[in-house]
């Protein structure tokens, strides 16, 4: 048999010499096909096999997956992919399997779900989609990605970029949010971070866009559950992100969970050969979500795993991501005919060309040097990085009478709640290899600034032990014992700081809540709280959006924090203290109740709206609750105050507008606000959103500054997709909202042709 370097020479030798037989194949494709002459059908067909690593799972572990399975096909050549190994040492061991004991020495993708951070960690997803600060969410992509790539990792499996509208789906901390358009701009973001300007430098990552398409729309907010929308549905709102994050360069798209028109995601033509591979033209590979292709036998459209391998390749899944049936079968399927080589072809060469494009064919072991790893993971930089990013991430939804920020000294500070000193929570789910309670706590946060009295008193656990990542987090329903000292906290305190909300394992895959209030004790101890000092600040730190009905109702202030990442109570204590000065907005609706979900505010117009004047209760709504937020898509409030005026509109050739507004900060400090336009289409051949955001910008401003803004609307902004996917721009008449928040009331109408 030929060592792995001699094949190695050949393959590069015949790369080097043979001109290209289609002079428009470029040369990456010339160097996939060269190879791919060289392979067995075998050989190919386990380009397409992923297996996890040998100890994290990050799903069910199938019956088929024992370890000596694996490094059997590993050492036969039937291994393209692993995923869940990380560290140079760990990596370099199967990386060498792969390249010196397989005929053929083909590199392996190493694949990671590196979501908000490798060690160190930044904020979630969601709370950094609050800073709607493009460069920001950038800056931290790329400090994950450098991590992850320094520990031996060639592809995250990132961004995730499901709309989120149900606040019950554990899933929303992963992603950025329920608006198409802040989605997108945030998935083109992340795929800059990641993947950088050249894809061979060993300090970025493949990005994976995930889940195509609708697991966003898991019903009642259940994971893993069946989706129910309309093409209509399917094509303005769920696929655009998608689009975005291909525009901007992601190289591999991974499928999803959920059926769609009856039809599981990972078996679904329409989405994978017509839209993503057809008129998307993407060139990338495709992979299955974590055993997905075997889900298909669940799902009861597949009679056996054989059938499921043939429908998902059929697909147009590239990859099987653990389900080990494409090893098992596709020879099988090829050779009795069923399955045409030409498509296994064509899979195994996005797979082949994604390696060389990461430089695996010229260096297999890039992204393994130990020196590297030493000096990348957790340096200076990026714990200044991930700081940066948490403070621009928290919301501030409520400060009465000026109640925040804190004076610097004499106050006598109670602080209360078991997340004040929790230093894991904050590290949120989807932690990479964070250590365990590795965060700086609030409390810690705090006594940095030491000429404030602090007092703390937890009040009752949140969880029973410790949360682990595959098992379910079990709360304290009963334990109060120790109300009675945080109570006396509180009585004898200036002001109470309550730090409440989830644990970081309470948000997540497979998390999902039918019930979103505080969890476990905390509202009742706030209750006991408020009866002997009205001035609570409530922290809340959370992976998706709460119902806070109550506490909006009894306390003064509210901070939303989210989970902030290793920096966070370092990030919360300055905000609190004022030397940084809040200015994040909500990327999904606070509801005012769990039975308001889903919720968003750019809901359609029905055929019966509200029409002031009228009593009558013949219109959509509710008769126990207001149909809109407790706080609203893009709110969040500033320590400094923002005025708008000037609003104008130019429409100009082509079906472009140009809009025009002056910002004034109107407060006593500098700060920064998202300036936020809405557009309201008055007629179309759709039923259309009552708004729809469609431009921000983040401006800074020093107090008493005016600046004018200009945004520019064109075809994309002013359209929208019919049920084909066709982008329709239909004249008529529009009015464009500016202002801070979903709310904005600054409104000016215009006309296209
Ligand atoms: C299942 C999740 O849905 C997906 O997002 C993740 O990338 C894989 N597991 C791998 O961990």
């Amino acid at each position: 048999m030929k060592t792995r370097f001699q094949l190695f020479l050949i393959f590069s030798l015949y790369c080097a010499c043979s001109a290209p037989k289609n002079p428009s194949l470029s040369t990456i494709d010339h160097q996939v096909d060269s190879l791919l002459s060289m392979m067995t059908l075998e050989e190919k067909i386990g380009q397409m096999n992923q297996y996890n690593g040998f100890w994290d799972v990050t799903g069910p572990a199938p019956a088929e997956g024992d370890a000596s399975l694996k490094y059997e096909n590993l050492r036969k050549g039937l291994v393209g992919s692993m995923l869940n190994i990380t560290g140079v040492e760990e990596v370099r061991k199967v990386q060498k399997i792969a390249v010196e004991e397989t005929r053929l020495g083909i590199p392996l993708l190493i694949g990671f779900d590196m979501i908000h951070g490798m060690k160190t960690m930044s904020p979630i997803p969601l709370a950094e989609a609050a800073s709607w600060d493009m460069e920001a969410i950038e800056k931290s992509s790329q400090i994950g990605a450098r991590e992850a790539a320094a520990m031996g990792i060639n592809w995250t499996f990132a961004p995730m970029v499901d709309i989120g509208r149900d606040a019950r789906w554990g899933r929303v901390m992963e992603g950025a949010g329920e608006d198409t358009y802040l989605v997108s701009q945030i998935a083109k973001a992340r795929v800059r971070g990641y993947q950088g300007e050249n894809l061979s430098d060993p300090l970025t990552l493949a990005a994976c866009v995930k889940h195509f398409a609708g697991y966003g729309f898991s019903e009642s907010g259940r994971d893993y559950n069946t989706v129910e929308v309309s093409r209509v549905t399917l094509h303005q709102v769920i696929l655009p992100p998608f689009k975005a994050a291909l525009d901007a360069g992601a190289r591999t798209v991974m499928n999803s969970f959920n059926d769609l028109d009856g039809v599981p995601a990972t078996g679904n033509s329409y989405l994978q050969r017509e839209i993503l591979k057809g008129k998307w033209s993407f060139g990338g590979l495709v992979v299955s979500d974590w055993g997905s292709i075997g889900e298909m036998v669940n799902h009861r459209v597949a009679k056996d795993g054989k059938e499921a391998a043939k429908m998902a390749v059929l697909a147009g899944s590239d990859m099987d991501m653990e389900s080990y049936l494409y090893v098992s079968h596709l020879k099988e399927l090829v050779e009795s005919g069923q399955v045409k080589e030409s498509l296994i072809d064509d899979a195994v060469r996005r797979i082949l060309r994604l390696k060389v494009e990461l430089g695996l064919f010229d260096n297999p072991y890039l992204y393994c040097d130990e020196q590297r790893e030493q000096e990348i993971v957790g340096s200076e930089e990026h714990v200044a990085g991930v700081l940066e990013m948490a403070k621009k991430s928290i919301v501030l939804l409520k400060n009465e009478q000026n109640l925040l920020p804190l004076k610097k000294s004499g106050l006598n500070i109670a602080v209360i709640g078991a997340l004040a000193e929790d230093k894991d929570s904050p590290l949120g789910s989807w932690r990479g290899e964070a250590d365990p309670n590795s965060a700086i706590s609030v409390l810690e946060g705090l006594i940095e600034y030491p000429d404030n009295k602090y007092n703390f008193a937890k009040g009752a656990d949140l969880v029973l032990e410790q949360p682990v990542f595959l098992k379910e987090v079990k709360l304290n329903t009963t334990d109060r014992s120790g109300f009675a000292q945080a109570i006396q906290a509180a009585r004898s305190a200036d002001i109470v700081i309550a730090v409440m909300g989830e644990n970081g394992f309470q948000s997540g895959e497979a998390r999902s809540r039918s019930e979103i209030k505080l969890p476990g004790l905390q509202q009742e101890l706030l209750e006991e709280l408020v009866k002997v000092n009205e001035k609570i600040i409530l922290v809340s730190m959370s992976g998706r959006p709460l119902d806070l009905s109550w506490e909006d109702e009894h306390l003064p202030a509210i901070l939303q924090v989210w989970h902030l990442g290793s920096q966070s109570g370092h990030a919360i204590a300055q905000v609190l203290y004022g030397d940084y000065n809040p200015s994040g907005k909500l990327p999904m609706s606070f509801p005012r109740n769990v039975g308001q979900l889903p919720l968003y505010y750019n809901q359609k117009s029905t055929g019966r709206p509200f029409n002031p004047g009228d009593d009558i209760v013949f219109w959509s709504h509710y008769s126990d609750v207001p149909n809109d937020a407790l706080y609203p898509f893009g709110h969040g409030l500033s320590y400094t105050s923002f005025s708008y005026s000037d609003l104008r509109a130019e429409v100009l050739e082509n079906q472009q507008v140009k809009i025009k507004v002056n910002l004034k900060n109107t407060g006593p400090r500098e700060g920064e606000e998202v300036v936020q336009l809405y557009l309201h289409d008055h007629f179309s051949s759709l039923t259309r959103p009552v708004r729809e955001l469609k431009g921000f910008q983040k401006i800074s401003l020093q107090p008493g500054e005016v600046k004018s803004l200009e945004f520019l609307l064109g075809k994309e902004e002013l359209g929208f997709f019919d049920g084909e996917g066709n982008l329709q721009v239909e004249p008529g008449e529009f009015t464009v909202m500016i202002g801070g928040s979903s709310k904005a009331e600054l409104a000016l109408k215009f006309e296209i042709d």
